[in-house]
C-alpha cells in the first residue's frame, strides 16, 4: 500500500429543493411510467434545479457546508477544481464564477470535462497538485444542472438524469488516512456514444441545431450500458491493486449512480454484497459528477463512512472516461 499524500478533510453537497417523480412526466406529455422507469434503472424521482438555481449556486452551496466541516475559509483556498459538463456559461468556467461567489481570491480555478468521472478526475488532479507541493487546500466539485441540457422530448434520456453538486476539501494526508491508489483511464474513440453532437466550437449553435435538437444529451443506451459495466469492473480492479488491497478490505463501496443495474453488475464483479454499496439513485438519479461526492457526503452524514473506513469509489461517464479510488477516511 502506498503511503497516501492527500485526504478527503469533508464534504457537502448542494441539492435544488424541487422533486420531479416519475410520475410527473405525464404531466409534461411524456409517456412512459414510474414501473417502466424503476425497472429498467431503479430511479424514482430526481431533484431539478429552479430558474435562477445554476450550476454555480449549487456548487456554492455544497462546497461552503465541506469548507464550513473541514474548517477552511474562503481565503485558505490554493485551487478550484469545478467538474461539470452543464458549465453555466460557454465562457468563461463555471470555476472562476464559483471563486467569485466564494470570495477564494487567492485561488486558481478551473473547469475539467470528464463527465460522470469527472469527479475521481478532479481529485486526481488536486492529490497530483498536493503531491507536487503546489497546493495544499483544494476544493474539489462535482456540479450539474443535467435538466438545462437534456431534450425533455427524448423519453429514453429525459428520465435518467437530475441536478445537484456534492463538493470535497481535499488536503495533504495524515497519519495514514487518504487515497490509498487511484486510476482514471479514456476512450475517445467511443465519445458518440453518449455526446451533444452540436452547439460548440465544430459546430456552433445555428437555426438547423435548433431543429435537430442536436444541442441535446444524445445516448445509445444499450451499448453505453455495456461499456459502463465492463469499465467499472475493471476500475474497481485497478484502483484495489493500486492500493495493493482486495474487495474483502473495503467496508463500502461508492459508484457512479446512473442505474441500479449497472451498479449491481459492479457490486457483482467487485464481489461486494449489496449491503456494502451506496445506493440513492432512487432519489436523485444519474447527476453525472456530482453523483459521487452526493452519496459520499450523505455516506459520511449517515454514519456509513466513519473513521478508518475504507471506501472504494468508482465512475463512468461520457467520453468514456472511467475511474477508480480506494480511499481511508
Ligand atoms: C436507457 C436504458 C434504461 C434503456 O433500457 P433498455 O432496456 O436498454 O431499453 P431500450 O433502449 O432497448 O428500449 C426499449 C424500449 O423502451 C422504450 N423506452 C425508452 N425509454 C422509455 C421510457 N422512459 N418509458 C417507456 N419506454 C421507454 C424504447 O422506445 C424501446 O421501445 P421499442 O422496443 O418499442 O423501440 C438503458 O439502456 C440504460 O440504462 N443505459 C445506460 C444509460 C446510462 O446510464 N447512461 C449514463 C452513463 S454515465
Amino acid at each position: 500500500m502506498k503511503r497516501p499524500i492527500a485526504q478527503f478533510a469533508a464534504t457537502g453537497r448542494g441539492i435544488p429543493e424541487r422533486v420531479m417523480t416519475n410520475h410527473d412526466f405525464a404531466s409534461i406529455g411524456i409517456e412512459t411510467s414510474d414501473e417502466w422507469i424503476v425497472e429498467r434503472t431503479g430511479i424514482r424521482e430526481r431533484h431539478i434545479a429552479a430558474p435562477g438555481e445554476t450550476t454555480c449556486t449549487m456548487a456554492a452551496a455544497a462546497a461552503r457546508q465541506a469548507m464550513e466541516r473541514a474548517g477552511v475559509h474562503a481565503g485558505d483556498l490554493d485551487m478550484i477544481v469545478l467538474s461539470t459538463a452543464t458549465t453555466d456559461r460557454l465562457l468563461p468556467s463555471t470555476a472562476v464564477d464559483l471563486q467569485a461567489e466564494l470570495g477564494a481570491t487567492r485561488a486558481a480555478a478551473f473547469d475539467i470535462s470528464a463527465a460522470c468521472a469527472g469527479f475521481i478526475y478532479g481529485t486526481s488532479v488536486a492529490e497530483a497538485m498536493i503531491a507536487a507541493g503546489s497546493a495544499e487546500t483544494v476544493l474539489v466539485v462535482g456540479a450539474e444542472r443535467m435538466s438545462s441540457i437534456i431534450d425533455w422530448t427524448d423519453r429514453a434520456t429525459c428520465v435518467l438524469f437530475g441536478d445537484g453538486a456534492g463538493a470535497a476539501i481535499v488536503r495533504p494526508a495524515k497519519q495514514g488516512r487518504g487515497i490509498l491508489g487511484s486510476f482514471i483511464r479514456s476512450d475517445g474513440a467511443l465519445a458518440n456514444l453518449l455526446y451533444r453532437p452540436a452547439g460548440g466550437a465544430a459546430h456552433p449553435f445555428d437555426e438547423q441545431v435548433l431543429n435537430d435538437r442536436s444541442f441535446y444529451v444524445k445516448m445509445a443506451g444499450r451499448e453505453v450500458f455495456k461499456h459502463a459495466v465492463r469499465s467499472m469492473a475493471e476500475a474497481c480492479d485497478r484502483a484495489l491493486d493500486a492500493a495493493k488491497l482486495t474487495s474483502a478490505d473495503i467496508d463500502l463501496l461508492i459508484p457512479h449512480q446512473a442505474n441500479v443495474r449497472i451498479i449491481e453488475a459492479t457490486a457483482k464483479h467487485a464481489n461486494m454484497p449489496m449491503d456494502k454499496v451506496y445506493v440513492n439513485v432512487d432519489r436523485y438519479g444519474n447527476t453525472s459528477s456530482a453523483s459521487i461526492p452526493i452519496a459520499l457526503d450523505e455516506a459520511i452524514e449517515t454514519g456509513r463512512v466513519q473513521e478508518g473506513s475504507t471506501v472504494l469509489l468508482v465512475g463512468f461517464g461520457a467520453g468514456f472516461t472511467w475511474g477508480s479510488m480506494v480511499v481511508r477516511f
